[in-house]
């Protein structure tokens, strides 16, 4: 985009000389209501590493703390040719990923589609056979005519599910705004691999694995420094490794104690109750009109679904709730629309390099038809940097937690997903509230620091199959259902 006039400096805060008292005094507010101090981070982060231990205790909390069947870090040694299905929020991917003879090293071939909007409310039919015909299509071009019983399938199925073995899973609920009758509750193995035979694929799941474990199995395998796998994306949420002696739910199992596995938390769903997190009413309102009530509070404050979302309900409460104060004149019909704004809205908004914000003005403009004057700009991008600041800052707690919970004086923490690859300055506030949280002196460098991880969905979906075989051929069976096909698979 071309734009005139001097470019903003970068930490610039706003240059609020010529907006009218009654709008800085709203500004004011929602600075009061967006903004989590220290302290309040802290007791935030606190109360997550209760949360984490619930989770893992036989009664359970809010975070799920799934057990994934993921025993270990890979060693370098897995080898071999994968596909991996990777079904996120917004896109569906297939991967095919050779897995290199030296250590760390991998070869990967994908194909992208964009998952129909229609899709995510309706029926699971739909949704298999949708993915069915993306893995067909990929097939069809890749290994026509070929034998495909012997190829193993990693399906990164990234929302909630109990597994009791890693070739299963039931989904628990939900997330992302999909809402698709009859699966909650269901295992999805049986029915992807049901349509996948009907289409003349006779291919095998040998793991579901959740973006998170991918992320975390992908990025070790790179940098063993890597000890959380974390998503800030659509949804968030969080993986690291546990020793099964500190996993009370699966005691009854009698492994070994000091056995690892990889605990996907679904962290999304911290504080469900509602106890600390600090709400606005336009987190209430969201959660209110979402197709999960009552689910997932923590990600609806910092996924990427909802920045924009938060956005357009604080503007349309101002429009609202203060008549003529701001787009006076203006037809604003448009910011009634639910989810009209996504992310990128506002991360063009906190990017516009100009100091009279005129790509801010372009941006309103087309996403909703106003065009507003230079107070009403400065006020927008105010209100974008306190939500994506307040995101970022909320989402350092989950990472904060687990290394309190773990003991984790200093690691990489591999992280992938739209707001953290995308989003303006989401690095470095969720660096610095991690400084804050944790305790660092100023001039220590990070300890923890989250950088980008490998590609978890498909590199790490291939490594999970691979080390499930391996696990398989070396008769550590904990958390394997089907040992025919695992059979077919070695
Ligand atoms: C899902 C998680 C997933 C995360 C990031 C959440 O909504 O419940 O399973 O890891 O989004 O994709």
């Amino acid at each position: 985009m071309v734009g005139i006039g001097p470019k903003r400096p970068r930490s610039r805060k706003g240059s609020f000389a010529d907006v009218p008292q009654n709008l800085l005094a709203e500004i004011k507010h929602f600075e009061d209501i967006f903004t989590v101090g220290a302290a309040k981070l802290k007791q935030v982060s606190d109360h997550f590493v209760k949360e984490l231990e619930k989770g893992l205790s036989v009664e359970g909390g809010n975070i799920p703390m799934n057990v994934t069947w993921v025993m270990g870090y890979p060693d370098g040694d897995e080898k071999g040719t994968f596909l991996a299905l990777d079904m996120g929020g917004t896109n569906m991917r297939v991967c095919e990923i050779i897995l290199g003879e030296e250590k760390g090293s991998f070869d990967i071939i994908q194909s992208k589609y964009r998952m129909p909007e229609e899709l995510k409310t309706g029926t699971a039919e739909e949704l298999w056979e949708y993915i069915a015909d993306c893995l067909k299509q990929f097939i069809e071009y890749h290994h026509e005519n070929q034998e495909l019983s012997k190829l193993p399938l990693g399906f990164t199925f990234s929302y909630p599910a109990t597994q009791d073995y890693i070739d299963h899973g039931i989904l628990q609920r939900w997330t992302k705004g999909f809402d698709i009758d009859g699966v909650e509750g269901q295992d999805v193995v049986p029915p992807l691999e049901a349509v996948l035979k009907k289409r003349g694929l006779p291919i095998k799941i040998a793991a579901l694995i959740n973006d998170t474990t991918g992320t975390l199995i992908a990025s070790n395998y790179t940098d063993p420094e890597m000890k959380i796998g974390c998503i800030f994306g659509t949804g968030v949420n969080a993986a690291y490794m546990e020793n099964v002696g500190s996993v009370p739910k699966i005691a009854h199992m009698g492994l070994p104690p000091d056995m690892p596995v990889a605990i996907n938390c679904e962290y999304g769903a911290f504080d469900n109750e509602h106890i600390v997190l600090p709400l606005t009413k336009y987190d209430h309102i969201i959660d209110r009109d979402s197709p999960r009530p009552g689910q997932q509070a923590f990600e609806k404050m910092t996924a990427g679904l909802y920045l924009g979302e938060i956005f357009r309900l604080a503007l349309l409460d101002l429009l609202e709730c203060q008549p003529g104060l701001i787009f006076k004149g203006q037809d604003t019909s448009k910011l009634e629309k639910p989810y009209i704004l996504d992310a990128s809205v506002l991360a063009c908004i906190e990017e516009d390099p100009y100091e009279n914000l005129l790509e801010t003005r372009d941006v309103i403009e087309k996403s909703l038809g106003i065009q507003p004057t230079q107070a009403e700009l400065e006020m927008i991008r105010r209100l974008a940097e306190l939500i994506g600041t307040r995101a970022a800052r909320l989402s350092a707690c989950g990472v904060a937690a687990i290394c309190k919970k773990k003991n984790i004086q200093s690691c990489h923490v591999g992280a992938d997903g739209s707001v953290f690859t995308k989003y303006p300055h989401f690095k470095a506030r969720g660096a610095q509230a991690l400084r804050e949280i944790l305790d660092w002196a100023p001039d220590e460098k990070d300890k923890v620091s989250i950088m980008a991880a490998e590609d978890g969905s498909g590199v790490g979906a291939a490594l999970i199959a691979a080390l499930t075989l391996k696990r398989f051929k070396a008769g550590n069976l904990a958390g394997i259902r089907d040992m025919g096909s695992m059979k077919t698979l070695v």
